[in-house]
């Protein structure tokens, strides 16, 4: 959601700034702002507007401030308030004095609201941020970083914040509690920010500030606060990412990119945990293997994309494991009476590792006892922090909002997790362990070869053809279900075009009144066991004369008489079709969204990290 950044150092730091809010530009804003100091003329520029960078650097025009070797920027996802300029940040005191941008929700701002009020603080916004620079300010007496910690009891809620003193123009004081916050250490300068993709063209020493921390920072030097403890210096840590892994690589979107980077993230998720015989080491799970043959009982819970990656996870590990499954979405699971306990394993899936009612759920299992997995694709995020053990995704950064590769993904770390559960449960022969791990190991050149037909352009030109229709239905059954749900999440997402995901079986039950001559029905139709029953509910559905959309396995030769469009899907047994059937469904949403001429990496209203519930 917000992205922050802060700069101290001996370069200007207007560009350095801007850059660092265009690589945090995938989490999702509306609204962007920034605010440089200098040591002699204090505050020298400070922008805010409405729209996205582009608006913002048309706003702040060429030249201002170009000197400021310090400064603070954020791109907003509107919470508290309207998308305006005067909500945008930085937020400030009354006199000026006090600069804050933040990512999160100070939960009693109301309260505190009230309070400065009556002490004749005038507001100038409707967020719950602006409360900071005022507290800050009242509790001031020369140093910045004793007023923010004599602030931070106060406030209610999850956030990450930098604030900034006009008379301490090169230093900055950070802090963050549940949001992320991570420092970036450089020759005489450093950064600090929401992720480390915004200075990672600066610097790859980076150091996680943890929960409750306060940290200062001056071009040469860091310091770490927690309450009034001054905490000895740790060692800044090394990160190897690739940074054209950030760039679009000759796609013309990083959704595109990452759709077809998904042969990819399967082999590097794969890795080396999947051995010759068939076995599957997964390190990080924090249970031995005695331990997880014991667990009776599993909750999967998540919310969007990884909630569908989640449902694909309970058809694997129940067939192959032969374990109930459970899966919910987080914002739910959080509130209602909580069953887990010690023996329940809970997996919390989530690409980001930040969304707030993911970790909410997580949290809530595991104050009952109940070990808690994080299944992730960010090192060192707040689900990893949270969680008893980890499952990484190796998808690599995933910078469009639609999430691809990284669902792709998570559903072979759940294949993964489902064969080793099978293997210790004893509900897999070794000899069916093996053939399951061969066809996990043919996956991702499937996929690849597929990406490299012409069978994507295909999907590209049927999508173009449907690309007016008011509303699609999507049916399938058994794990094209899931498949169903991803896929039409997929397309209202990026081309906001309305849709239903159904069981095919329950169309009768309702649905099915939503048809009309020509309805545009999309239905998963994969090889596997049910798939003539598939084919009496295209039946029904062409019997009201709608048009059917199939996905369909590469190769079979019977779909072409049921359905007026096919879609083909890599040939996969039939469960990894969860995997093989999203693909061309990806690519219809995004071949409609195309046609639609919609940007597809930033649709409107969504985060790419939804850190608030
Ligand atoms: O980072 P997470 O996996 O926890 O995110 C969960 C959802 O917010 C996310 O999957 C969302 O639905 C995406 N926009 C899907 O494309």
């Amino acid at each position: 959601m917000c992205g922050i950044i802060g700069y101290v150092g001996g370069r200007p730091c207007r560009e350095l700034i801007l850059t660092g809010l265009e690589r945090l530009e995938y989490r999702g804003y509306d609204s962007a702002g920034f605010a440089l100091l200098d040591a002699s003329d204090g505050v020298v520029e400070a922008v805010r507007a409405v729209g996205n960078l582009s608006a913002l650097r048309e706003a702040a025009g060429l030249n201002g401030g170009s000197a400021a070797t310090a400064g603070l920027g954020h791109t907003r996802w509107a919470t508290h308030g309207r998308v305006t300029t005067d909500n945008a940040h930085p937020h400030t005191s009354a006199d000026g004095t006090v600069l804050v941008v933040m990512n999160g929700i100070i939960e009693n701002y109301l309260e505190l609201r009230s309070e400065l009020m009556e002490q004749g603080v005038v507001f100038s916004s409707d967020t719950d941020t602006e409360v900071i620079p005022h507290l800050i300010h009242r509790e001031y007496a020369g140093d910045l970083a004793t007023a923010v910690r004599a602030v931070l009891p106060r406030l209610g809620g999850h956030f990450a914040f930098v604030a900034a003193h006009v008379d301490e123009p090169e230093r900055l004081v950070a802090t963050r509690r549940e949001c992320p916050l991570v420092l970036g250490v450089g020759d005489g300068e450093r950064f600090v920010a929401s992720a480390i993709p915004a200075f990672l063209r600066e610097t790859r020493d980076i150091m996680l500030i943890e929960d409750g921390e306060v940290v200062t920072i001056e071009a040469d030097e860091h310091h770490v606060w927690h309450g009034s403890e001054l905490l000895p210096p740790r060692p800044v840590e090394r990160v190897d990412w690739d940074e054209d892994a950030a760039e679009k690589g000759g796609y013309e979107t990083f959704m595109l990119k990452e759709i077809h980077e998904q042969p990819s993230a399967l082999w590097d998720t794969i890795g080396d945990r999947l051995r010759p015989d068939g076995s599957v080491e997964l390190l990080g799970l924090g249970l031995d293997d005695a331990t997880l043959a014991r667990v009776e009982r599993i909750h999967i819970v998540a919310c969007g994309t990884s909630y569908h990656a989640g449902l694909v996870g309970r058809y694997l590990i129940e067939d192959w494991a032969r374990v109930p499954v459970h899966v919910e979405v987080a914002s739910e699971y959080r509130y209602r009476t909580c069953l887990a306990g010690p023996g329940d394993l809970i997996i919390g899936i989530t690409q980001s590792g930040e969304t707030a009612d993911t970790l909410a759920a997580m949290r809530v299992a595991r104050e009952r006892g109940a070990h808690v997995v994080a299944l992730t694709n960010i090192m060192g995020s707040q689900a990893t922090r949270d969680a008893d053990g980890v499952l990484y995704t190796r998808a690599g950064l995933e910078i469009g909002v639609a999430a691809t590769k990284t669902h792709t993904a998570q559903v072979m770390a759940l294949s993964l997790f489902a064969l080793k559960l099978g293997r210790l449960k004893w509900a897999l022969t070794a000899g069916g362990a093996l053939d399951l791990a061969d066809e996990l190991r043919r996956l991702p050149d499937a996929l690849e070869a597929y990406l490299a037909s012409p069978a994507p352009e295909q999907v590209m030109t049927v999508a173009e053809r449907y690309a007016e229709r008011p509303f699609f239905l999507y049916l399938g059954r058994h794990v094209g279900v899931p498949v169903c749900f991803e896929g039409a999440l997929k397309l209202k997402e990026i081309s906001y075009i309305p849709t239903e995901a159904y069981p095919a079986g329950e169309m009768k039950h309702g649905p099915i009144a939503l048809l009309e001559e020509g309805s545009p029905v999309v239905v998963v139709a994969t090889d596997g066991h049910v798939f003539d029953k598939v084919v009496s509910n295209i039946q029904e559905v062409r019997a009201r004369g709608a048009r059917v959309i199939a996905v369909a396995t590469e190769g079979n030769e019977e779909i072409g008489r049921h359905a007026d469009d096919v879609l083909w899907a890599p040939r996969s047994p039939a469960l990894l079709s969860a995997i093989c059937a999203v693909v061309p469904l990806q690519i219809f949403a995004y071949g409609l969204a195309r046609a639609r001429g919609l940007n597809v990496d930033q649709p409107r209203n969504l985060a790419k990290t939804v850190t608030v519930e």
